[in-house]
């Protein structure tokens, strides 16, 4: 069953998005490059046996891994605004749980516009809306989390135990996918922790680049493990929402978790000083 083109739920997120203190999402024509991407994942999307993914996807709770997923021209792109934000990666350290850096999608959107391009294709959404079995909205525009590269570059660079809470009203769905990954770490994961009377299912994978990782935030258990020594690690978050709506309280939450955790208060608070440009 096909679901509605992004185009149009990017438009039902402005209407949806009544009580948000987050900007309208501008509707911008898809640059040539993004134009190409989407129909290479289109290309590749024919390949896919959907009822077997989608099946696969239920019975593990909503989760799912494709080692192969994403066409190599895709990934090498994401490979090039990787390399081009390195000088822009926030580090951050919090004993016992996470040591690793970040970029967050107000950077990207400055400086490596493909990745957000690449957020909104319509190919990709309509195949994670497949998925979901729901209809998908991007992230609102002052979330920096919307879509974010991951960096693990130094011995011991990890995220401990967690789940992706969804501070928003509705479900909040996280896409991984690998970009570069010369190490030993793993996403470990476990099934059903909140699935009462259903057994718990421990997993681990590796994701490498091209490689995508989907699930609802709130019910996979997951964590990656420590890099090595000369080992390098770099992987991008997409997340989708059901109802982009967010309470003023969880909203503060969410914003103090992404600064201390993740990209800094500036980076995260710099909508509020009126610095970003739109
Ligand atoms: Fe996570």
């Amino acid at each position: 069953m096909r679901r509605p083109l992004p185009v149009e739920t990017e438009k039902a997120a402005n209407v949806a998005d009544d009580d948000s203190t987050a900007p309208l999402t501008p509707m911008t024509p898809m640059t040539p490059a993004a134009f190409a991407a989407d129909a290479e994942i289109e290309r590749a999307l024919d390949t896919v046996d959907f009822d077997t993914v989608t099946r696969e996807f239920k019975s593990q709770d909503a989760f799912i891994y494709l080692e192969k997923f994403l066409p190599a021209t895709v990934t090498e792109q994401l490979i090039a605004a990787a390399r081009s934000v390195t000088p822009n990666v926030n580090r951050n350290y919090l004993p016992g749980h996470k040591q690793g850096g970040s970029v967050s999608r107000h950077t990207l959107d400055e400086l490596a516009p493909f990745v957000a391009e690449l957020y909104r294709s319509p190919a990709l959404m309509r195949f994670l809306e497949r998925l979901a079995g729901e209809k998908l909205l991007p992230s609102p525009q002052d979330d920096p989390h919307a879509y974010a590269l991951y960096y693990y570059t130094r011995p011991g660079d990890h995220i401990g135990w967690h789940y992706d809470t969804s501070y928003y009203k509705g479900r909040r769905y996280t896409l991984l996918l690998g970009v570069v990954d010369q190490s030993s770490c793993k996403l470990e994961y476990r099934l059903h922790t909140r699935n009462p009377g259903v057994p718990q299912v421990d997993g681990a994978v590796a994701y490498p680049p091209g490689a995508l990782v989907f699930f609802d935030g709130d019910k996979l258990h997951h964590r990656i493990t420590p890099l090595g020594d000369n080992e390098e690690r770099i992987s991008l978050t997409f997340e989708y929402v059901t109802d982009p709506r967010m309470g003023s309280w969880q909203r503060f939450i969410s914003n103090m978790k992404d600064a201390i955790a993740y990209f800094g208060f500036r980076q995260v608070f710099r909508q509020l000083l009126g610095r970003t440009k739109r």
